[in-house]
């Protein structure tokens, strides 16, 4: 579990997930869509709740590995969690697509939030043995 603070976490937390993912044998379009998921996850954290968690874990279904991260922070959480994944929405005038792209770049997408109680983002990627 890496403390996410300030930017330069963000850098600590990348640089790990490139090792884990390296590890894990994803391809380079692979290993980007996650450090993509990465910035976007930690860039919400440092901006709505102001500091979190991100977790790294690597698992198995069977024999295919996959990498699971976990991203946790005790901020005033989301109150619309279906709003918060649909393009566009941002209570900040943003572009409101960080979640949803997230969503879309990953196998599995768990968001766990609610007003008041912080918010926690679970994401999976597969080992895609066919992929580029
Ligand atoms: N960790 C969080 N804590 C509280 N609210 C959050 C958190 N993450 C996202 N949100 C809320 O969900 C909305 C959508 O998040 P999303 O990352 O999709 O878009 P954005 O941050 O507004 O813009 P973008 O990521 O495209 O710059 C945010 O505007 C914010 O209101
Ligand atoms: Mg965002």
């Amino acid at each position: 579990m890496i403390k996410l603070q300030n930017e330069g976490d963000i850098i600590t937390i990348r640089a790990r997930a490139r090792e884990f993912t390296q590890l894990i044998g994803f391809s380079l379009n692979d290993q980007y869509r996650i450090d993509l998921c990465i910035l976007e996850l930690a860039h919400n954290v440092l901006l709505y709740a102001g500091e979190g968690t991100i977790s790294l874990e690597i698992i198995h279904k069977g024999t295919t590995p996959g990498l699971q991260i976990t991203c946790r922070d005790h901020g005033p959480g989301i109150v619309d969690c279906q709003q918060a994944l649909i393009d566009g929405w941002s209570t900040r005038s943003s572009l409101g697509l960080g979640l949803p792209s997230i969503q879309r770049l990953t196998d599995d997408f768990r968001l766990n939030s609610s007003d008041g109680k912080g918010t926690t983002v679970v994401i999976q990627k597969w080992l895609e043995h066919k992929s580029n």
